[in-house]
């Protein structure tokens, strides 16, 4: 009896140290919960990737504010502004001409377009497409006398061309000039542009620098590739040229750009109608400039930045068929 009194304490006393063990491994593995783990091994990857990352940014931001610093105190020149004078005249193709010329020079910087029209009034077509072209431009007119205009079956040499209209366009820039306050009323460069030549935009780059007549070569002229000025240890000294190499200036209209103040310091120069063929642009730029003074450009005149493009008259035989039996185009359709 009393053996298995002291069995049963003994059992009594195993299970209260097996229950008390386990209780206390229970409340420590409670308590393990609530802590942060020494997890140090695991993050290592992770905090330097954080921590390299925010270097960088720091170097970034360092980068930005400094590049800031720098760009905010410089003021850039204002380039030139190049004057256009382009004279017009009305056929089937003007509009077509003159859509194509205002969308090159949309992406011209600093340009103003003087349109000068050979007509007695300004005309509505030319007049609308001037508002609606987004450019900044004077527009002006200039019939060009009877006698001295081309008339239906002339061959084209047989008058210049857009001699009125140009000397128009100059008079207009020397009387505007003269009117505008400030001191940089001088800067510019000015350019005749026909209506139908192709024109690249780098040409205009070219010509900006212009400080009194720049030159370059022209492409499709004169019954040639290209006519250029020759250029030897950076000067003109003749002109590569099919035809009349004597002439004093044997360029074509679109070879050439002078700056505003000659322009401005010459108040006579202007085009003679009256020269002999090919004589045009010479007796302009004679009492202007000398070849020894002419600014080449593109590359040394080695590069064709402009072409003497002409446009082909279209045929009308349909529309006047057509219009024999009242059946053509509508004429309310502007083209
Ligand atoms: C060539 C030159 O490229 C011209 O710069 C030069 O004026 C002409 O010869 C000339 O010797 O007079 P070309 O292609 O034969 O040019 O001439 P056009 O393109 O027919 O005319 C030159 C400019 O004058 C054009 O802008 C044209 O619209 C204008 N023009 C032409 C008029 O204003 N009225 C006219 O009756 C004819
Ligand atoms: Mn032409």
């Amino acid at each position: 009896m009393a053996a298995r009194m002291k069995l049963k304490l003994k059992l009594k006393t195993v299970f209260v140290l097996y229950f008390m063990v386990s209780l206390m491994g229970l409340v420590y593995a409670l308590m393990q919960l609530g802590q942060r783990c020494d997890c140090t091994e695991h993050d290592m990857p992770k905090d330097r990737t954080i921590s390299r990352l925010r270097g960088e940014l720091h170097r970034f931001q360092e980068q930005i504010r400094k590049s800031d610093a720098t760009k905010q105190p410089q003021k850039q020149p204002a380039k030139p502004t190049i004057f256009v004078i382009t004279p017009t005249y009305a056929r089937l193709v003007q509009k077509a001409e003159l859509t194509r010329l205002s969308q090159t020079f949309l992406h011209v910087p600093q340009l103003h377009w003087i349109v000068v029209e050979d007509s007695p009034h300004k005309t509505p077509l030319v007049s609308d497409l001037l508002v609606k072209s987004g450019l900044a431009y004077t527009h002006l007119h200039m019939p060009t006398a009877k006698d001295r205009k081309l008339q239906e079956g002339d061959p084209s040499w047989l008058k210049p061309r857009g001699v009125e209209q140009r000397n128009e366009g100059l008079r207009w820039l020397r009387e505007d000039r003269r009117a505008q306050p400030g001191g940089d009323n001088q800067q510019g460069v000015v350019y005749f542009a026909d209506d139908d030549n192709t024109y690249s935009l780098q040409i205009f780059d070219e010509m900006r620098s212009t400080q009194r007549v720049s030159v370059w070569p022209v492409g499709l002229v004169g019954g040639m590739k290209y006519e250029r000025p020759v250029v030897e240890e950076g000067k003109v000294v003749r002109f590569h040229t099919g035809w009349r190499p004597s002439r004093p200036f044997p360029m074509d209209m679109a070879g050439f750009a002078v700056s505003l103040k000659l322009v401005l310091a010459n108040p006579e120069a202007c085009f003679d109608g009256d020269a002999p063929m090919g004589f045009l642009e010479s007796s302009f730029l004679q009492g202007l400039v000398t070849m020894d003074e002419l600014e080449p450009k593109a590359d040394n005149c080695s590069k064709v930045l402009v072409w003497h493009t002409r446009t082909e008259k279209p045929k009308m035989k349909r529309e006047e068929a057509l219009q024999a039996q009242g059946l053509g185009s509508d004429r309310a359709v502007e083209v």
